[in-house]
């Protein structure tokens, strides 16, 4: 937007950097961190990295979209449970939080003192979106045979009839996620309450 909502001119700039270099002097003066689809890709040592920043500069934090290592697919198929244990391992892999990123953040905020909310925040893909259902699924799958190789002949055939049915739009896909909100101690915020 031109203005924000007080009326005052929104300005925006980008640096590129690592966040396990990230300190809390960068973030001086601001008033919320916030990222999307990042949690499950950090390795502890980034994620505490992230925590220290935030927690030295007083600033909160609201990481949303982390997986949390659940997908519900309807209809059921005998494969879902092997195929979502294997893409869990993979999102998990050369250390990766993946699916343990929320429970891993919030215990390491809530360390340092921070007040710390999450919330489901699942994707729901239903027959309005196929075409992104359609290349969640061959990702997912990709991924999983990527961990373990063994099951690429047994996915193919599961690919090729989860796709059928999603064009016939008799697939429906519950992605679960969390939202994390983590609030420094001396916030208004914390002081008044978060539900
Ligand atoms: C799954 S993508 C999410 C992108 C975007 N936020 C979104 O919601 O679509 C994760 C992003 O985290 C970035 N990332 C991962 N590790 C990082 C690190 N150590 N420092 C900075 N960025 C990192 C990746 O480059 C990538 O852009």
């Amino acid at each position: 937007p031109e203005a924000a909502a007080d009326g005052g001119r929104v300005t925006v700039a980008t640096r590129r950097g690592d966040l396990a270099r990230l300190t809390a002097d960068e973030l001086a003066g601001a008033s919320l961190v916030t990222a999307s689809a990042l949690l499950d890709v950090l390795t502890r040592d980034e994620l505490d990295a992230l925590v220290a920043a935030c927690r030295g500069a007083g600033c909160p934090a609201l990481l949303a979209l982390s997986v949390v290592g659940r997908v519900e697919l309807a209809p059921a198929d005998p494969l879902d449970v092997e195929l979502a244990e294997a893409f869990n391992a993979h999102q998990r892999r050369g250390g990766l939080l993946g699916p343990d990123a929320v429970a891993v953040a919030s215990d390491a905020f809530a360390r340092r003192g921070a007040v710390v909310r999450v919330r489901d925040s699942p994707w729901r893909l239903g027959a309005d979106e196929s075409a992104l259902t359609a290349q969640w699924l061959r990702g997912w799958a990709e991924a999983a045979c990527e961990q373990r190789p063994d099951l690429a002949a047994r996915a193919e055939g599961y690919v090729r009839r989860r796709l059928a049915e999603c064009a016939a739009g008799a697939l429906r896909v519950v992605v679960h996620h969390s939202d994390l909100l983590a609030l420094p101690p001396a916030t208004g915020f914390a002081r008044g309450g978060v539900s």
